[in-house]
């Protein structure tokens, strides 16, 4: 909400600047007055247009990170079809019968919220997330296989993984961060126990409980920018200012939570 009223704001400062220059120009000023509802000039007489351009800039960033779509295509999913599907699609061969990968390098799925599998597994079939084996499983799937499959993954008591290992650094990164790097803490968005969570409308994954060589891969895809699909590369700037020794400590931690 703050941050899509300092966009708003943003927004405002940025029109301002444009607008003063230009404002000499006589064909300027005939657009202008005609678009004068949405014009920025005079704004400190006209408080009501601060809050035109600030809530423009909310629904704009809300816009940007919520995926309504998602949301509403998850809620369809049927678990006990999802149970036949993600058997007769092969999806438990690799992910578990019951939501546990059989390797460390595939996730697994056990208590995955559902709207974030769905999420995933669109962008696994339209190519933005590249897997060559997930790009091929997901190919054939109609939206309602996807929802019914994330149904069934999502309804399992909750993924557990390998004991962790509890280093204070990886602690200290998850719960504070770092502020000197702009390292937001991960607990902030996935949660004090890596649950995740889904807040207005933008889905944060459970990590805690993940396979520890699958975080470290995806942590790595994302400071590499191989996978480049969380909401406003969130993800990618996070990971960019991770060492290799961190990404690894984090991985290890997590993966036990
Ligand atoms: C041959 C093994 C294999 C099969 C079969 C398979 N997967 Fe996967 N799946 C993987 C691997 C490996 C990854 C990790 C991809 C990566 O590293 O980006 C993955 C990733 C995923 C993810 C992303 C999870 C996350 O936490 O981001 C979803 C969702 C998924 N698979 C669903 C499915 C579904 C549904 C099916 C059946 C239609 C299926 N998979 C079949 C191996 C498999
Ligand atoms: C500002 C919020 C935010 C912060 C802070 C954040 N994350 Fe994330 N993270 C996300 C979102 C949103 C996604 C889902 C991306 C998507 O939709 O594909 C994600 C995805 C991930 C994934 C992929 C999970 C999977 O199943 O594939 C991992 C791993 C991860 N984050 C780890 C971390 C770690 C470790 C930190 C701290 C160093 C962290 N995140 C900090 C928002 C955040």
């Amino acid at each position: 909400m703050w941050g899509g009223l300092f966009f708003g704001f943003f927004l405002l400062a940025e029109q301002k600047k444009e607008t003063r220059p230009s404002g000499r120009d006589p064909t300027y000023k005939l657009v202008s007055r005609s678009v004068s509802l949405f014009s920025t000039d005079q704004v400190e007489s006209h408080p009501w247009r601060i809050a035109f351009w600030s809530l423009a800039g909310y629904l704009c960033c809300s816009a940007v990170w919520a995926d309504e779509s998602v949301l509403t295509l998850a809620a369809k999913g049927n678990a006990v079809v999802g149970a036949q599907l993600s058997e007769s699609e092969r999806c438990q061969e690799c992910h578990g019968q019951d939501g546990i990968s059989h390797d460390g390098k595939i996730p697994n799925h056990a208590g995955q919220h559902a709207a974030y599998l769905v999420k995933q597994l669109l962008a696994f079939r339209s190519g933005e997330r590249r897997h060559d084996i997930m790009n091929r499983m997901a190919e054939e799937l109609s939206d309602q296989d996807i929802a019914d499959i994330a149904a069934y993954f999502a309804g399992q008591s909750r993924m557990r993984s390998e004991a962790g290992l509890v280093t204070p650094f990886a602690v200290a990164l998850f719960s504070q961060g770092d502020q000197a790097r702009g390292i937001q803490p991960c607990g902030k968005c996935h949660g004090e126990q890596g649950q995740g969570k889904i807040e207005q409308g933008v889905v944060y994954p459970r990590i805690g409980g993940q396979r520890r060589v699958y975080l470290r891969g995806q942590l790595a895809g994302w400071k590499l920018a191989d996978r480049t699909n969380s909401p406003q590369a969130v993800m990618n700037d996070t990971a960019r200012q991770l060492s290799d020794d961190e990404i690894d400590a984090l991985a290890d931690y997590i993966a036990g939570l």
